[in-house]
């Protein structure tokens, strides 16, 4: 029986501003299993990013459990859910995030910084990361908006990467990209997974979503449904 890494339990998540009360999740119970690659998909507004960002530890439900490695993260102290993030979830999201004053790079060995890994070291694993992803190493001294979208993607997914993480969260990594980038990315995804990531991946484009395992279909903040890709339409084997 394989591992169980994210376990939700009726998680609730109620955003307040001021006298506006917006659900974000109304209930969401899921189980990611050790090395599955899962797609998430519904409509905007319906709760996606939410989801993520719980999953990620970047916000907390406003009630139910979230269980990272068989700990309940609600039990630890805000320390030790950064040391968490930073360990075990590498992310990506759709406009990359990168920081552009710094060098890809110095973008690049950033998640490493606070494991107190030295500079020396901080490189190689920077630019094994960035071969992995897809990247070039003549990337290292650009800036970020020297690059183009695609290219960027790969830099945003060689940070995600480079602490070596169990799991890989990905909002909308490929909703900017042309289908070439695309396929890079996908690529990449794959064989991490391969390697023993586990991913999950919020999309639009159902090409994308039958590259994984399973489609988690998400609706006004519930899980709906739950769908078998179809793999012979994920975008590596389409036009
Ligand atoms: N920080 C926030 N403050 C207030 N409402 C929010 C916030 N983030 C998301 N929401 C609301 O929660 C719902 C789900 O949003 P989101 O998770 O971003 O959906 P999706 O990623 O599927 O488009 C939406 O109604 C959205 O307006
Ligand atoms: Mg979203």
């Amino acid at each position: 029986m394989p591992r169980e890494v994210i376990v939700l339990e009726d998680v609730v998540k109620v955003y307040r501003v001021g006298d506006i009360v917006t659900y974000g999740l109304r209930g969401v119970s899921l189980k990611i299993y050790e090395g599955e690659f899962i797609a998430i998909m519904g409509p905007s507004g319906s709760g996606k990013t939410t989801l993520l960002n719980m999953i990620g530890l970047l916000d907390k439900p406003s009630s139910g459990r979230i269980y990272i490695d068989g700990v309940e993260v609600s039990k630890l102290s805000a320390r030790e859910i950064a040391r968490v993030r930073n360990l075990k979830i590498g992310f990506v999201f759709q406009f990359f995030n990168l920081i552009n004053r710094l060098t890809v790079l110095e973008n690049i060995e950033m998640p490493l910084i606070p494991r107190g890994i030295p500079r020396p070291e901080r490189v190689e694993r920077a630019k094994e990361a960035l071969l992995l992803a897809g990247g070039e190493l003549s990337w290292l001294p650009k800036k970020p908006l020297q690059l183009s979208g695609g290219q960027q993607q790969r830099v945003a997914i060689a940070r995600a990467i480079v602490g070596n993480p169990s799991i890989i969260l990905a909002d909308e990594p490929t909703g900017n990209l042309d289908r070439a980038s695309t396929k890079t990315v996908i690529q990449t995804f794959l064989e991490l997974n391969k390697r023993g990531a586990t991913i999950a991946m919020v999309t639009h484009d159902p090409e994308v979503a039958n590259c994984t395992q399973k489609i988690y279909i998400i609706r006004d903040g519930m899980i709906v449904g739950v769908r078998e890709p179809d793999k012979s339409r994920c975008v590596l084997y389409t036009q």
